[in-house]
């Protein structure tokens, strides 16, 4: 089969979070598999386009209401993703380091659509699915069904897997005119609550869509941002299929980013080594538990709640466990966590900002990794904690519960608790630190079995091919 992926992230090329590692990976194990999968992102300044060689594969010409741009579309030389990989570029638009946050962003998401179905439209064949992932690319849909221009591309098959549903990308009635000319009887698939609203839109018009958990499928038809009514009444189109690690990646045998590699049979004695270098690195204590947060400062992640989580342990602890933070977002936060290294030091760091190598060093030195997230699609950090038999502490809310299973049940090797709130993550700490000080064996137990647990990416590729094949 052939399939395109359309997104706004892919790693390495580009990443702000998980729909970057996902992009990065879904493709890649779907060629292994024998398919054709190809992405397709904007053309954003990072360090790998300057890294990489490049074919120019295609210049046309588009427009944004009565805005006329040209775009280029280059692909990369020698196949180093493992799939092709194809940058669309408009000058103005798509040429920045950053990949959002931008005032120009709809424009921004809009031209990029715009400009991958107008070079689609100059294709000699068709392919077999365009699967598009969150909503920034959330109107393909809707654009290859009813605009006018386009309406040859009308029976190519749509997916559409939603990351996250709180961001659904809004934009008033009053910028319709950057669509291309479409069908007005069907203005109605474009809209939710009076709005333009992508991720509706994609919803509505996709043949299929998917979210990367069940129970976070499940979740949306009672609190999705607004939404609840339409995954209600559109639940038979519907699914969910978890995320996979993409092991190439994420092995602590084989990492290039950790001190030492270690695998389930020598975990005990090597994370140890691990975690003594990062303590070291943040002055901490190796005897100590070392827990760490990795993660978007948020609301979504409760990251709100860190400050007063940790100093509350400190407070109730200090002298029996250390915390590691690594993450950017909401500047209050940042403030608060930088604040707190001084009156904690010795026990306490933190490191604002975005650091790919070191959360590879924490996933394989830290003792546990919490995860009191408000939201969370699928969560792929508790996944790579648990393949560095790291044990998550999570919330028991939507990826969250698929993937971990409390150390209370038989066979868990996670710690879950059911409210984002500072009280039940302090709960969640002592039972982390009273296991680390007084049951070793169990310990030792969960983290071996944690690591043979498989969330390779092969059963996630086969059940996104029975989707496709649905399609048929
Ligand atoms: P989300 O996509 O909602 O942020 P996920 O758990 O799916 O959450 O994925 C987060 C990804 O981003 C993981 O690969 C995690 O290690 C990474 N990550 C998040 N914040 C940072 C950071 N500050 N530095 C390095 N990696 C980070
Ligand atoms: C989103 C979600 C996260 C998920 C990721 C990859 O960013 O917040 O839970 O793991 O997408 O699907």
């Amino acid at each position: 089969m052939e399939i395109i992926h359309l997104s706004f992230e892919c790693y390495p090329v580009a990443k702000a979070g998980g729909l970057g590692d996902v992009v990065g990976a879904l493709p890649k194990y779907q060629t292994k598999a024998g398919h054709y999968a190809k992405v397709v992102m904007p053309m954003h300044r990072t360090k790998f386009l300057n890294t990489h060689e490049w074919d120019v594969d295609f210049k046309g010409r588009a427009n944004i209401g009565n805005w006329w741009f040209d775009y280029t579309v280059i692909k990369e030389r020698n196949n180093t993703l493992g799939f092709d990989l194809f940058l669309i570029d408009i000058n103005g638009l798509l040429d920045r380091e950053q990949i959002y946050g931008f005032a120009d962003d709809t424009q921004r998401y809009i031209g990029f659509q715009v400009s991958f179905i107008n070079w689609l439209d100059h294709w000699e064949h068709k392919p077999d699915v365009i699967h598009c992932h969150d909503y920034h690319v959330g109107l393909v849909p809707f654009m290859l069904k009813y605009c006018y221009q386009y309406s040859r591309l009308g029976d190519i098959p749509t997916v559409l897997t939603i990351h996250n549903a709180q961001y659904q990308g809004w934009m008033g009635w009053d910028q319709s005119f950057m669509l291309p000319t479409y069908d007005t009887w069907k203005g109605g698939l474009l809209e939710w609550s009076g709005d333009i609203n992508p991720l509706a839109s994609a919803v509505k018009n996709a043949w299929k869509v998917n979210t990367v958990s069940w129970s976070y499928m499940e979740e949306l038809r009672y609190n999705s941002n607004g939404l609840e009514a339409l995954f209600e009444y559109e639940r038979g189109k519907c699914s969910g299929v978890l995320n996979g690690i993409d092991t190439d990646v994420w092995d602590p045998a084989t990492d290039k980013f950790i001190d030492v590699n270690y695998d389930a049979t020598t975990v005990d004695k090597n994370k140890q080594k691990n975690k003594e270098a990062l303590c070291k690195e943040f002055n901490l204590d190796p005897q100590k538990p070392l827990i760490v947060f990795i993660g978007r400062l948020v609301g979504e992640k409760a990251a709100d709640l860190l400050p007063d989580a940790i100093a509350s342990a400190m407070y109730s602890m200090q002298g029996y466990v250390n915390f590691l933070v690594l993450g950017s977002g909401d500047p209050h936060i940042e403030w608060q966590l930088k604040q707190m290294t001084q009156t904690f030091k010795g026990s306490y760091n933190a490191m604002i900002g975005y650091n790919e190598a070191l959360s590879h060093k924490m996933y394989a030195g830290a003792d546990f990794l919490l995860m009191p997230s408000r939201v969370e699609p699928c969560g792929l950090n508790q996944m790579y904690a648990m393949k560095y038999g790291t044990v998550p502490m999570v919330r028991s809310t939507g990826g969250l519960i698929d993937t971990v299973t409390d150390m209370g049940e038989w066979q868990g090797w996670g710690i879950r608790f059911m409210q984002a709130s500072v009280g039940d993550i302090m709960h969640a700490i002592s039972r982390a630190v009273g296991l680390y000080y007084d049951d070793k064996k169990t310990l030792a137990r969960m983290r071996k079995h944690m690591m043979e647990i498989d969330n390779s990416w092969e059963k996630s590729v086969q059940q996104y091919l029975n989707i496709y094949l649905s399609l048929k």
